[in-house]
């Protein structure tokens, strides 16, 4: 079975959660995208080469969830030959046998936009940034600061912009639980999937 679920939409919405939740509950493969972005800017020095010579290894690094970290992964994500590089990786993941979720900002749209299901998930840039608050600690104003500013350079950027499919399911999660987000997802991914598989 080839079956990709594209789950597109900016930080801290909730995208993770529902992905991996996804995956579990069909059975299907999950990758990361925006760890790749993240495991380019960590490893430094000229983006293009890293991106070129990524190796599964370095997207466990450590450290690669703080917001440092997902700040220099969406600066070098607005390169467009760091971009070229990391396609082809994710597209044959994406159609691997057995089937996949990709979670990113430009699956629907860009790397996989034949996916068979293809989710937006949103949330006000408060909510979001109160959750990764509730992660990362600190200073909650300088976190929404962060989510705005890398809100605006994932959508405003030339090559791939965030922005919703066409055809995307939206699901915003601003007052919702996350057990209802996870429901509405698996009820889009359960539609198509086909009969006994739900
Ligand atoms: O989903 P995330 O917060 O881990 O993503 C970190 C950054 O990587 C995000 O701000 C923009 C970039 N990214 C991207 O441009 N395209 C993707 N498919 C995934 C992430």
């Amino acid at each position: 079975m080839i079956f990709t679920v594209a789950i597109d939409g900016p930080a801290a919405a909730g995208k993770g959660t529902i992905s991996r939740a996804v995956a579990e509950r069909f059975g299907l493969a999950h990758l990361d995208t925006g760890l790749l972005y993240r495991a380019v800017g960590a490893i430094g020095g000229d983006p293009v080469a890293a991106a070129r010579a990524l190796r599964p290894e370095d997207l466990s690094r450590d450290g690669l969830r703080s917001l440092e970290a997902g700040q220099a992964a969406s600066r070098v994500a607005a390169i467009s030959e760091v971009r070229a590089a990391l396609v082809e990786f994710q597209r044959r993941f994406a159609r691997r046998e057995g089937g996949a979720v990709l979670d990113g900002r430009d699956i629907g749209t860009v790397i996989c936009p034949e996916a068979e299901v293809k989710l937006y998930v949103t949330a006000s840039p408060e909510v979001r940034a109160h959750r990764r608050w509730l992660e990362v600690g600190g200073d909650e104003t300088r976190v929404l600061a962060e989510v705005k500013e890398r809100d605006a350079r994932d959508m405003g950027r030339a090559d791939a912009p965030l922005r919703p499919a066409e055809d995307a399911v939206l699901i915003d999660t601003t007052g919702m639980e996350i057990g209802a987000a996870v429901a509405a997802a698996c009820a889009a991914v359960s539609a198509r999937i086909g009969e006994g598989r739900g």
